[in-house]
């Protein structure tokens, strides 16, 4: 794993967290707690839920993670952590509850809280949630390349490769550099749904004998109109077995080192090359749709998930195809999964049917449409607050429309 063996005499020192909740004694124990622990070193502020948001907007440092204690006034912290929870960039939230009812940690994970600490808090639990939290932001400092976002299921047909494609067309409509990786190595949907028909894949980069170099790599992409460059799968379905999780993890580092954003279909299964780009990824994106089947298979997915080990890297769950007024609601997938819906990309199959008709990008066909905007709200999220502020006036209203409708729903 790339971030195995990493020094950590050379991070920064200390972090910045919020502790938030009514003063008292339990809020001064908590602090002792926190204060206490050797590792990580905490730059602790506090505060109550009423006045919390506004201590965190004016402070000149955001909070790297933010504590809200969900005991007493139960509603005024999960309404805290549910604001929160919808700011961009997000911090972290970790819910400090005093019951260990599943109802209690449902609601508080429902309103937004990526871990749950319990009251009284021990310093071996809080040490291992607080490192969590630095060794992520360590990771996207220490970051010399772009951004890796990878894309899965373990269902098929609920939209992974569209969400891929799109949010690179989103990414790249924000002026950004953006690579699409076709990891399903089978099925190679993304040159499909881009209506490119790629004279070179992935395979010349499977049959190197010396190091990957980036002539090798430019030389294996195919450019779709918009800028986006595709590494296309093989054209033969039996060649996908030649690609290993040692070319994926080669090609993944090159790849970051020449774009802004990677962005990797990983198809509906799990194998080491899906693994070996989870390993490289700052964000992963599971895709599930309002079905039984995708509810159960998420489920399964989380398992496997957490025996994978992978600490740093936290899988959000995107809801494709969404009608808010389907029989299996939002709120019933997130109380199965115990785990918050991070986007949703509403059903739109006007407006995916005349893409596919059009053999134009979603873009060029409705770029004023739900679904365009929920991509344009997604790739917001991925992007770090200073290259919003990079962009030009034009991008940042759009980015903001785009917030808008991400607050509203
Ligand atoms: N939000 C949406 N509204 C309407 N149709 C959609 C939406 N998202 C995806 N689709 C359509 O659903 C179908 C499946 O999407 P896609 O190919 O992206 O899924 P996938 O998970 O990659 O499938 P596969 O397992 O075959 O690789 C496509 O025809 C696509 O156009
Ligand atoms: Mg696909």
């Amino acid at each position: 794993m790339p971030f195995n063996g990493s020094n950590g005499e050379s991070r920064r020192s200390s972090m910045k967290v919020m502790l938030v909740g009514d003063s008292g004694d339990e809020r001064t124990q908590l602090k002792a707690v926190l204060a206490g622990l050797v590792e990580p070193q905490l730059e602790i502020v506090e505060g109550e839920a009423a006045t919390a948001a506004n201590l965190s907007e004016n402070a000149s440092v955001p909070p790297d993670a933010t504590l809200v204690i969900v005991n007493g006034n139960e509603e005024a912290a999960l309404s805290f952590l549910q604001s929160q929870s919808l700011h961009s960039p997000r911090p972290t939230l970790l819910a400090l509850l005093s019951a260990r009812s599943p109802g209690l940690i449902k609601r508080a994970l429902r309103f937004g809280a990526d871990e749950i600490l319990f009251i009284p808090l021990d310093p071996g639990e809080a040490t291992r949630a607080l490192l969590k939290v630095s060794e992520a932001r360590w990771r996207t400092e220490r970051r010399e390349g772009g951004i890796v976002i990878s894309v899965t299921s373990l269902v098929g047909g609920v939209g992974v490769t569209s969400l891929a494609a799109n949010l690179a067309l989103a990414l790249e409509s924000l002026h950004q550099r953006v690579a699409l990786v076709d990891l399903d190595l089978q099925t190679g949907g993304l040159a499909v749904f881009l209506n490119l028909d790629p004279e070179v894949t992935i395979m010349p980069l499977v049959r190197l004998e010396h190091k990957l170099d980036s002539i090798q790599l430019e030389s294996a992409l195919t450019k779709h109109s918009s800028g986006v460059c595709l590494l296309a799968a093989p054209k033969r379905i039996e060649e996908g077995e030649l690609v290993s999780d040692i070319t994926v993890g080669t090609v993944l580092d090159l790849t970051r080192q020449l774009f802004d954003y990677v962005i990797v279909d990983c198809g509906d299964h799990v194998d080491e090359n899906g693994v070996a780009a989870w390993e490289r990824s700052d964000h992963l994106f599971y895709v599930l749709n309002q079905s039984i089947a995708a509810a159960r298979s998420a489920w399964r997915f989380i398992d496997l998930f957490e025996r994978l080990g992978l600490t740093t890297l936290e899988p959000r769950f995107v809801l494709d195809r969404y009608r808010p007024s389907h029989p299996l609601t939002e709120k019933a997938i997130e109380s199965t999964l115990a785990k918050p819906i991070y986007a949703r990309i509403p059903a739109d199959d006007r407006t995916f049917e005349t893409i596919e008709m059009k053999a134009q990008d979603l873009f060029q066909v409705a770029p004023s449409s739900a679904v365009a905007r929920a991509m344009l709200d997604l790739a917001a999220l991925v992007m770090p607050h200073t290259e919003q502020a990079a962009l030009p006036e034009t991008f940042i209203s759009r980015l903001k429309s785009a917030f808008v409708t991400h607050q509203s729903r």
